[in-house]
């Protein structure tokens, strides 16, 4: 089984990419690979650019990924209420070559804060977007108060009951 996690951020110290890692490694995996979405920059998505730009490879290597996975692990960033733009913006441009970007790959679909709704809206946000895009999404989870909530030396969720919480969603994940 091959998994492929990311954070929905582009910050180099995503707390969403950091989450997304710990709960891919708690899945039973072959292969783990972790995206970091500032390997996806590209420029702001428009119709006019994609006119005079095309349809950028990167967008392409990027859906080629989701293609690659048995199961999906993303975790989704706050911004002002909703996705980041960063996350945002590869998902419209790989959308303009494949309609379906997420495959209907089975999803893990978290989100993470360093306040207490824990992205709670982002990852509301993304469930209305995504199951019009292939998105397969089996399973939610929040990480509030990221800062007391996750260990940062050890990489892993510090606050017991919030492991135990994810670590029984993982046992009962559904992989079709
Ligand atoms: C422009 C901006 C808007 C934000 N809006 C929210 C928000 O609406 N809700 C929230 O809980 N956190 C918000 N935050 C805080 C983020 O949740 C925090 O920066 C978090 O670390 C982002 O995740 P990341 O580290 O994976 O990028 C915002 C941060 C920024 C920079």
């Amino acid at each position: 089984m091959k998994i492929l996690a990311f954070g929905g951020s582009s910050s180099r110290n995503s707390i969403n990419k950091k989450l997304a890692t710990y709960a891919a490694s708690l899945f039973n995996a072959d292969e783990i690979e972790i995206l970091d979405l500032n390997d996806y920059e590209l420029p702001l998505f428009s119709v006019d650019r994609e006119k005079l730009i095309g349809q950028p490879p990167i967008a392409k290597d990027f859906y080629e990924k989701i293609e690659w996975a048995d199961v999906l692990v993303i975790s989704v960033a706050e911004h002002n209420g909703g996705m980041t733009a960063a996350f945002k913006n590869i998902y419209d441009w790989a959308s303009r070559q494949k309609k379906l970007v997420f495959n209907n790959t089975p999803m893990l679909l978290l989100s993470a804060s360093p306040g207490k709704r824990g992205g709670a809206s982002a990852l509301e946000a993304a469930q209305i977007s995504m199951k019009w895009y292939g998105g397969n999404i089996k399973a939610t989870f929040s990480l509030p108060s990221f800062k007391e909530n996750f260990d940062e030396s050890r990489g892993n969720i510090s606050n017991k009951e919030l492991d135990n919480a994810l670590k029984e969603i993982i046992r009962n994940f559904e992989y079709e």
